[in-house]
């Protein structure tokens, strides 16, 4: 229906019928919607069938090009990878995709622009229904006389491309299922140091710190952990920690994980006159006597404590993993 076609079927819309009430004076036409003439359904080919049907293959073929390379990048993807290679494939994709729907916007589409003067109060439910009819004139292009384009090339190729969109979601790898919540340390195992040296509750004197690993895991880094010996120190245990301290003699030994609870840096700095361990990265600072908790920084848990104990020949041996997960929260800690 053309606005012509509209002024004769809906005369109180273009004339206005409308009363005072609603912002026109009684009597008083209001101003066209559209202008007279104007037929809202045309489109710069509408009048050269051949060249849009050329035009309307140009851009199957571009959209055709996005799905090769869709295709490609599945390929490319399968066959283990290739991060240049899947650029320009993807640039390709989408350069296409781009183009083809710009020459279909800017030839097939109705494209010129309608000024209307704006009403001041709710339109009439006809003039509504008058709205809703004129656009659905105006799609009408895009999905009913564009059929080839639209069902035969665009949904295909859409289809294809987002498949191969998806592959990556591969990358993503395993489930880590329980794995966050271990580490390598088990009952019995020997503390070692970087070189594989057994270590015993001699090795360490007062105020002094080492970084340890479970025995055959040097190369762990979730395990790492820092033993350090606070001497006669009192220590103030967290419900169900106590006692996870060797005491002899003069030694007082306490353990810790490595991996910082804010980001999961390695904690390598060890203030011994304030008895707290620092972690470079964000300044997170843990007090040693005080479970490890953090007294200053972005850090909100303390460092788990590995529970300690002496095996034959004085060699210092872990009674279990840690009891918490160690690290930064990315997984659910209720009760933290
Ligand atoms: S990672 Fe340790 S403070 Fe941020």
């Amino acid at each position: 229906m053309t606005a012509t076609e509209e002024r004769k079927f809906f005369p109180e819309i273009m004339t206005g019928t409308h009363g005072p009430e609603e912002g026109a004076g009684a009597g008083t036409p209001w101003p066209d919607d559209v202008p007279p003439g104007q037929d809202d359904t045309w489109y710069p080919l509408r009048d050269d069938p051949w060249r849009a049907q050329r035009l309307e293959y140009f851009i199957a073929m571009l959209w055709g090009v996005t799905g090769v390379c869709g295709i490609g990048l599945m390929v490319v993807y399968w066959t283990g990878g290739q991060a240049q290679l899947e650029g320009y494939l993807l640039l390709a994709a989408f350069g296409c995709l781009g183009v083809g729907l710009l020459l279909w916007a800017r030839n097939l589409l109705p494209g010129h622009e309608v000024t209307a003067v704006r009403h001041q109060h709710i339109s009439d439910p006809e003039v509504r229904a008058a709205v809703v009819d004129s656009l659905a004139r105006g799609a009408e292009p895009m999905m009913s006389r564009r059929g080839f384009l639209v069902k035969k090339v665009l949904v295909p190729v859409g289809g294809i491309f987002g498949i191969a969109a998806l592959w990556p979601l591969a990358s993503l790898g395993p489930r880590p299922d329980s794995a966050l919540y271990h580490t390598k340390w088990y009952p019995g195992a020997r503390l070692v140091t970087e070189d594989g040296r057994a270590i015993t509750v001699d090795d360490i004197m007062v105020d002094g710190i080492l970084t340890v690993w479970p025995e055959g895991y040097i190369d762990n880094p979730e395990s790492g952990a820092v033993i350090i010996n606070i001497g006669g120190a009192p220590v103030q245990a967290r419900p169900g920690q106590a006692g996870f301290e060797v005491v002899s003699g003069a030694n007082g030994l306490v353990c810790f994980s490595k991996v910082c609870t804010h980001a999961g840096c390695a904690v390598s700095l060890f203030n011994v006159l304030s008895m707290q361990l620092i972690c470079p990265c964000h300044q997170s600072t843990f007090n040693i006597l005080q479970d490890c908790k953090p007294v200053f920084g972005p850090a909100s848990r303390p460092l788990p404590q590995l529970p300690l104990g002496v095996a034959p020949g004085g060699y210092l041996i872990a009674r279990s993993d840690f009891i918490e997960p160690i690290g930064p929260g990315f997984w659910n800690r209720s009760g933290d």
